[in-house]
């Protein structure tokens, strides 16, 4: 029998990275893992959304007032329940749960970390078979081990991230992941039900020809951003303008995109919402860093993403991420 064996899985590749780090516990390789089982339980749900009365509203307002769909809490019980259950995870913090909820069995207290997720990210295209995702990151935690977790865990500032990722349920299913130490994307063999290494240690290009914005808001955003973007409207040698603009109204699938080629995505604050729309703990910050591992940059038009000290779980924030060549030329609209 011919074995192929040129592929490996999420977990051997956590733990292989493990092997540099003899203090390591294996408790992140083992987060990951039940991520990873997390997001294969949303993708079977989702890859049968249109034969199953999955679809349509709970009939429920989450606490941002928004609709919650069937499938957000589907997601949303699957992520809790799962890292509720295994050895790594000390609390979480969720999109659809109006505050954190700590683990406090006797396991979960002396675990290191705690998790802060957007579990369906993009639900108002679920209706229509267009690809969505799920947002995580992973912090260790300040508070002692051994007791119940507190706010201060979950409202530390971007840049403290141990790992950060995203799951997108697209044309086909794929878990990225951020460490320090790079980032590698995982295609999901729906055959074998495994994670296999596709996309090692992914770079975002310097320059890209793709921006991301939601162009009915254009009249509402303020004119350095109104400037940048007839800029990328423009023909221009140096850059390749003009750029292409590609908006799907799944932060995760635009992202994964522009960090794969190259592009900058935008969601500004608008005279209506001068934060914009997009939370920070458990959707701007784990992009913040995983693009900026990847070579990119991230800000909210005044600082980095990653150094804004937060002070509400559910804070708002504007949000602009991407290449850094595409970056900088922003930044000097924004400055
Ligand atoms: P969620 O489905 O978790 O509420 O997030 C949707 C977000 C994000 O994915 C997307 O980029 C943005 O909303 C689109 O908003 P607009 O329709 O206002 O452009
Ligand atoms: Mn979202
Ligand atoms: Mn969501």
């Amino acid at each position: 029998m011919n074995v192929n064996r040129r592929v490996q899985t999420l977990d051997e590749f956590t733990i292989q990275q493990l092997r540099d780090f003899p203090q390591a516990t294996g408790e992140l390789s083992h987060l990951l893992r039940n991520i990873g089982l997390a997001g294969k339980r949303v993708h079977v749900e989702v890859n049968k959304a249109g034969l199953v009365d999955i679809l349509g509203d709970a009939g429920t307002i989450n606490v941002q007032g928004e609709e919650v769909k069937k499938l957000d809490v589907y997601a949303n019980d699957q992520f809790t329940r799962v890292l509720q259950h295994g050895i790594a995870c000390a609390g979480i913090a969720s999109e659809e749960l109006d505050d954190f909820v700590p683990f406090d069995d006797a396991k979960s207290v002396k675990s290191k970390y705690v998790c802060l997720f957007d579990p369906l990210d993009g639900s108002s295209n679920i209706d229509v078979n267009v690809s969505i995702g799920t947002i995580f990151s992973i912090y260790r935690r300040v508070t002692p081990i051994g007791t119940v977790v507190t706010k201060e865990d979950f409202l530390q500032p971007g840049n403290q991230q141990v790992a950060a990722g995203y799951i997108v349920y697209g044309s086909s299913t794929m878990l990225v992941y951020a460490t320090r130490r790079g980032v590698n994307g995982f295609t999901l063999d729906p055959s074998i039900g495994e994670w296999t290494l596709s996309h090692p240690d992914i770079k975002c290009p310097e320059q890209g020809k793709i921006y991301s914005v939601n162009h009915g808001n254009f009249f509402q955003y303020d004119k350095a951003v109104q400037d940048y973007i007839a800029t990328c409207q423009k023909k221009d040698k140096e850059t390749g303008g003009p750029y292409t603009q590609r908006y799907i109204g799944s932060m995760v699938s635009d992202v994964h995109r522009n960090l794969i080629k190259g592009g900058i995505f935008m969601y500004p604050g608008t005279t209506d919402k001068p934060k914009g729309k997009l939370r920070l703990l458990y959707e701007c910050n784990p992009f913040a860093f995983i693009v900026t591992v990847a070579g990119g940059k991230a800000t909210n038009g005044k600082i980095r993403i990653l150094d804004v000290e937060p002070t509400e779980l559910h804070q708002r924030s504007p949000f602009f991420v991407g290449s850094k060549l595409m970056m900088e030329e922003l930044e000097t609209y924004l400055n």
